[in-house]
Order: structure tokens, then sequence, then C-alpha cells
């Protein structure tokens, strides 16, 4: 029986953020998107992620209008968006009606598809993302898509993953997505995790990956996840693949075809458009934003179990330090801070926090003697649930008291929307409600960003402007 395999490119979205710091602007995408319409795509991923905070810190881009310059090219193909559960598009917790707000403007300026994660896997952590997708996404408008953290750990077993798929489709996912951000997943688990949850997801659900080609492993993990019976994979043209990002378009689309997994893609289409964004890597590598190491293949994750991204800022904080002799000390004891706090995935924020500690522990000499605010958040729930319970004994030396809350984190939050709309006002920034999310998501960037254009539209201080002054 023939299975169409859909394709999810991310190539305006996660392949230039891993491989060039989300430099890509508008306008390089804007000569291409007729064509890219074409292909017969699932989806492009085209918002979200760290496009939000990139566009506004160091393209001059307001993120809302590129939004919609790509809703107005992408006539058939919908536009998919990362969110992070209730930190939205920022990093912090953000209270239920900047939640409804961001995720109605989102579809409202043209997003047809939201993947919604949460980096602890706390279901309560996105709930609120999940109502408003479906209420603003209702009538084939927006597909709800709730994505899992993949990652390993003694208690990130099977049965584990697929408990959190069943919760995610009875809170209303459309789809359900395993994110495997770190190129963690190896290609023979990925044949067993994709079929233990074919096997219990509802046939309509649609199973989506979304790994990247760190480790090397990434187009076996999509070939084995095919076998097994995904549905949709996501993948990076060419020019932008690989390494860090996804693995590539073009190779996959060519193996599949004439098999009964056939993308229905037609690989000559995809030549011309691979041509364009060829020149544009050129052109971000010529800036600086494009390191061509990215691309080469790391095994160090299949090593060391930490993502590529969390040894390189070790390594980085041991130098600071001046002890990077310390570094297998240090990945020794990352498992052991990990276990401590509840095994939470290695992701952003978790990663940062667990990392950090893991190199506190050593460098002091003592194991949590010295600890971050964000451990002690961690432990006290702030964060949200953790996997497992945390180390009692651990938790009371962190808390020294400090309050724990089991509740969902966002439930301590009053609504902001309307005070922060006063402060766009006040400071005489405000064009469109969408300018409130862009100051509640980065406050300094989006004002940095708000006083540039006022220049610019009014040509006031015309060469502060022009000389790219500002933002900072
Ligand atoms: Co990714």
């Amino acid at each position: 029986m023939a299975k169409k395999i859909l394709i999810m490119d991310t190539i305006l979205r996660d392949a230039h953020q891993s491989h060039a710091a989300t430099r890509m602007t508008t306008e390089q995408m804007i000569p291409i998107l007729g064509q890219l319409d074409e292909i017969g795509y699932y989806s492009l991923e085209g918002w979200g992620g760290a496009t939000f905070d990139s566009c506004m810190r160091y393209l001059n881009e307001d993120p809302w209008e590129r939004l919609r310059t790509l809703k107005k090219y992408l006539k058939k193909t919908p536009i998919q968006m990362l969110l992070r559960g209730q930190n939205l598009l920022g990093y912090r917790n953000y209270a239920d009606d900047l939640v409804d707000k961001v995720v109605e403007k989102s579809i409202e300026n043209g997003i047809g598809v939201v993947r919604v994660f949460d980096a602890l896997n706390d279901p309560r952590n996105i709930e609120s993302s999940m109502r408003a997708i479906k209420k603003y996404g209702a009538g084939g408008k927006c597909v709800c898509e709730a994505a899992i953290s993949y990652t390993t750990s003694p208690v990130h077993t099977l049965d584990y993953f697929v408990k959190l798929a069943k919760t995610y489709e009875n809170m209303g996912a459309d789809n359900i997505c395993v994110k495997d951000m770190a190129n963690l997943l190896l290609p023979f688990e990925a044949f067993e995790l994709v079929t233990a949850l074919k096997k219990e997801l509802l046939p309509e659900t649609k199973l989506h990956l979304h790994t990247h080609n760190t480790t090397g492993t990434g187009d076996m993990v999509n070939l084995m996840a095919i076998k097994a019976g995904v549905d949709i994979v996501d993948t990076a043209l060419s020019p932008l693949a690989n390494g860090t990002s996804q693995p590539a378009t073009e190779p996959l689309v060519a193996t599949l075809q004439g098999t009964e997994y056939d993308t229905g893609i037609d690989l000559k289409k995809l030549i011309p458009i691979a041509a364009h964004f060829k020149k544009v890597a050129a052109d971000l590598e010529k800036d600086g934003a494009l390191n061509p190491k990215v691309r080469q293949v790391d095994v160090n994750t299949l090593i060391y179990q930490v993502p590529g991204g969390m040894l390189s800022n070790l390594m980085n904080q041991l130098k600071k330090a001046g002890k990077e002799e310390k570094l297998s000390e240090v990945l020794a004891e990352v498992p052991n801070v990990r276990k401590d706090c509840g095994y939470p995935p290695l992701v952003t924020p978790s990663s940062q926090i667990v990392g950090t500690q893991a190199v506190m522990n050593i460098v002091m000499g003592e194991r949590y003697k010295m600890v971050t605010k964000e451990t002690k958040d961690l432990f006290a729930g702030k964060y949200g649930q953790l996997p497992m319970p945390v180390n009692e004994e651990i938790a009371e030396k962190v808390l020294k008291g400090d309050k724990r809350i089991s509740y969902r984190p966002a439930d301590d939050l009053e609504p902001e929307y309307d005070k922060l709309k006063e402060e766009v006002v006040a400071k005489g920034y405000y064009t469109q409600e969408e300018d409130v999310l862009s100051y509640a998501s980065f406050p300094e960037v989006a004002e940095n960003f708000f006083k540039w254009r006022k220049a610019k539209n009014e040509g006031v201080d015309s060469d502060m402007a022009k000389s790219g002054v500002y933002p900072v």
C-alpha cells in the first residue's frame, strides 16, 4: 500500500537558525517564495523560534511584517511556526492573556501550522497555547502540532513517550511531533519509537519527526522512521542542510522516488530553488554569519550524550574559569545533576541550567555549594513538573527553605497585555497590536527596533537610522 511521505522544509527557519544564527533576511527569501510554493511541501517552516528576536535585534525587520510577506507569496503551502509553549517566543513564562493574543495574531497574520512544545514535556505548559490554537485555528485554518522534546535517560522510555503523545492527542493535538533537536535519536531507536507511537495514536493523528544531522545520523533516522510509518519528516534544501541543520531535502526525495513512499515532489523543480539558496548561503558566509564548520559531522553527542551546543557552552565556561582540564569530570557530573533534578530533557533552558550547575559542582570542589537562581527555580518547580521526583536531600540543600510549587507555573501570573500596551503607547511606539507582543517578548530589543523604525518613518534622525546605530 502506497504511503506518500510528507515533507516540511525548514529552509526559511531552522536551517538558517542552525547554520547562520537566523540571519537570513526577508529580502533574501522573497525572490524564490513563488517557486517554493509550487513544490508541494506539507508545510514550510518560516517563523517562530529565534526569528522573532533576530529580526528585530540584527535585521531591522518587524517579525510580523516578515510573516505577512511570507503569507503574501506562499498562497498554497501552510507556513509553520515553532512556539515554546508558555514561553511563547521569549524565555520567560507569559500570562495566559498574552499566550492567547500571540496565537491569535500569528494565525491571523498567516500561520497555518503551530508546533508547540515544552522543554520539560510538562503538558500544563502547553495547554494554554493549545487551547488558543484550537480556538483561532478552527475550521481548518491552523493545525495544532504538539511536540515532544526528545531526550535519553532511564525514565525516557518508549512507554513514557507513548503516554505523553496520548496525553497531547487527548488535549486536542492534530499532529504529534517528536522533536529531536540535538540529533540524539538513533536510527534503530527511531524505528522502535515511531512503531510504538503509530500503534497507539489515532489513525487521523499525523506523526511528524524533527531531527538534525549534527551527529551524521539524520538521514538514517528519517529513513528508519519512514519505514516504521512516520507521516511527515523535516528536511532542509541542500545549501543550508546537514551538520547542525536538518538532513537535505533532495537526497530524501530521490531516495523515496518510485517507491511506495514517493513524496510526489519533482526533484528537477528543487534545483533552481537550491541554486538561489546557494547564493544566499554564500552571502551569509561572506557576512560572517555562517561558519562552514557547522556543516561537519560532530560525533561528540554520540559519545557524551549531551547536545553539541551544550558541550561548547561547557568548554567555554571552563575556559573562563581557567579549568579546561576539568572537562571530563564535568561531563561525568552532568548525568548526576540531571538525576538530582528529576531528569529534565537537555534543551534550552534546562541544558544551560544543568550544564552550569555541573560546572559549578566541579569547579567549587563541592556539590551544590553554590547554585544559580535557575537551579533553585528548577528544583522549586517553577519551570514546571520534572519527569521524575527530585532528590529530596539535594533539594533541601539547594532551596534552603524557599517555597516550592506543584501547580502550573503560569497560574501565578496576572494578565499583562493591557499594561504592556499602555507602556508601548506611552512611549509613542504603538502602530499595531502586534507591537505589544514584540515588546512583551524582548522589551529592550523591541524598543531599540521601534526607535529605529520611528526615525526611519518620520525621516527624523535619518542619518542615525541609515548608519545602523539602531537597533544595537
Ligand atoms: Co530544530
